[in-house]
């Protein structure tokens, strides 16, 4: 943010006198002042790698999350097509990196996302707390502290209050103890009247889990907890300092498809959906969810992208995907107001070897739906920003799709038979492709004429089964 010579970027206020570096560079860049083409322009002096640009800073340093973006694409676009007090919308917020960044830009934003771990996230990294506030955590974490030990002893009665039984398989008895010590102190705090802070604790106990699951050990995982509280604590206390004016926050745990959000509300949409074949959310947040207590199954039934089911035929995951993205994209249309915005960030993924250029997909389906697809912009993903998945192997890169909305879509998301016709003609145009140009796999490999001939065949399946894949699990 420029005030006058001053910035605010990436966690620090500098005087900028003339850029002397890309970063630099390109914080003038977006800071200026464009009509609508001029901002489209600019676009195009972008270097869209940030390569070893500031992405962990403030609040964005809370959590991790899969396959989050980098601070810098939302921010481009919030500040070149939208003027302050604008609303800004991200229907798959994941952990809230449009909406911190909205927040800081003192846009309004609203943030929807059915995966309860990320909506919890996204509203504690874009909620102010007061220093008396954090006084009071702090004395309430010292008497925790001191009984850490002592509570050992209540083991058992604590494996039975556990928010699920699943959960102690798979921790041990100390690191039990502790988390449940934490918790209960979470509880009370709530109990006391600051929801705030308990949801700020709870991301904080949540952050520490997931370094217990993804480095292992964790016998000091109170430590873990504790050093994660003050590191936060301190985010929003430089946040408080920063913000001069609170723009609103709305964070809503839904589905895409049926956004609660008003008609021709917003001014700008940026969001990441999941990748096809890439990964479940729901299991990589499980132990996460299970100790905040969180129901997980409504989003394990809706979750966009899972990959745990059609095992036999995988394009049969490609139809349900494109049907409920397509649902998803009428959404974005019906919310969005005339002439602005609709931006997506996605990579390429890959099924049975055959290439999956998901951005394709969506710019022609959401040509359907009254969007202009203005342009797909492509960018390499930073070395130490990759992330794999097990199926479709490293992530290099992404594109980035920028849509206008000309018209409201002359549907609606439930409409079966339009969701059903849309995919069945994208299923025989990729049928149609591949068998032109035999695809290969982000992993570099080509199926054989062999395997070509059995994937027609397992798409033609597909095809045939679109109503049934496409409708909306009850
Ligand atoms: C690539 S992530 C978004 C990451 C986000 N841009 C960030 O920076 O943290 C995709 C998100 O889509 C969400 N998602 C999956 N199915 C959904 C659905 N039916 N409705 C809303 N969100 C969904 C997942 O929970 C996940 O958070």
């Amino acid at each position: 943010m420029f005030y006058g010579g001053e910035v605010f970027y990436g966690g620090q206020q500098k005087t900028l006198i003339g850029a002397t570096n890309p970063e630099e560079e390109y914080i003038e860049l977006i800071t200026k002042d464009y009509s609508f083409q001029e901002a489209f322009d600019a676009l195009d002096r972008i270097d869209w790698d940030f390569k070893d640009f500031t992405t962990q800073y403030l609040t964005h340093t809370f959590h991790s999350y899969p396959a989050r973006f980098i601070p810098q694409i939302p921010l481009t676009f919030i500040k070149l097509f939208t003027k302050e007090k604008e609303i800004v919308l991200d229907p798959m917020c994941g952990s809230g990196t449009t909406l911190v960044e909205a927040f800081l830009n003192n846009r309004h934003s609203i943030g929807n996302d059915l995966n309860p771990l990320a909506t919890l996230i996204t509203k504690v990294k874009t909620t102010l707390i007061s220093e008396d506030e954090f006084r009071y955590l702090d004395k309430r974490l010292s008497v925790m502290k001191h009984y850490l030990d002592l509570d050992y002893g209540r083991i058992n009665e604590r494996i039975n209050n556990l928010p699920s039984r699943k959960i102690s398989k798979i921790f041990n008895r100390v690191i039990i103890s502790k988390l449940e010590s934490i918790r209960e102190t979470l509880l009370e705090i709530r109990e006391e009247g600051y929801n705030d802070l308990f949801d700020f604790g709870r991301v904080a106990l949540s952050s520490a889990i997931w370094s217990l699951v993804e480095n292992g050990g964790g016998i000091d995982i109170d430590m873990i907890f504790l050093k994660k509280v003050k590191s936060m604590q301190n985010e929003i206390m430089e946040m408080n300092r920063i913000i001069k004016v609170i723009p609103t926050v709305k964070v809503i745990c839904g589905d895409s498809r049926k956004l609660d959000v008003d008609t021709n509300l917003t001014d700008l949409i940026i969001t990441s959906p999941p990748y096809v074949n890439a990964l479940d959310y729901y299991r990589v947040h499980m132990y996460n969810m299970l100790w905040l207590g969180m129901d997980f199954d409504l989003f394990r039934k809706h979750e966009i992208g899972g990959h745990s089911h059609f095992i036999n035929n995988r394009f049969r995951l490609l139809s349900e995907y494109l049907g409920d993205m397509l649902r998803s994209l009428i959404e974005m249309n019906r919310v969005l107001k005339k002439n602005k915005l609709c931006v997506i960030v996605v990579g390429n993924s890959s099924l049975e070897y055959e290439l999956i250029e998901s951005h394709k997909f969506f710019a022609e389906m959401g040509e359907k739906i009254g969007f202009k697809p203005l342009r797909t912009i492509f960018r390499n993903i930073d070395i130490t920003k990759k992330y794999s998945s097990t199926d479709i192997g490293k992530i290099n890169d992404e594109y980035i799709l920028i849509m206008q909305k000309i018209n409201d879509a002359q549907v609606t998301a439930k409409n079966d038979n339009f969701i059903s016709d849309i995919v069945r003609e994208e299923m025989i145009k990729f049928r149609e492709r591949i068998k032109e140009h035999q695809g290969t796999s982000i992993k570099g490999r080509k199926p054989t004429r062999e395997r070509l001939l059995k994937n027609v065949d397992k798409i033609n399946e597909a095809i045939e089964k679109i109503p049934e894949d496409t409708r909306i699990k009850e």
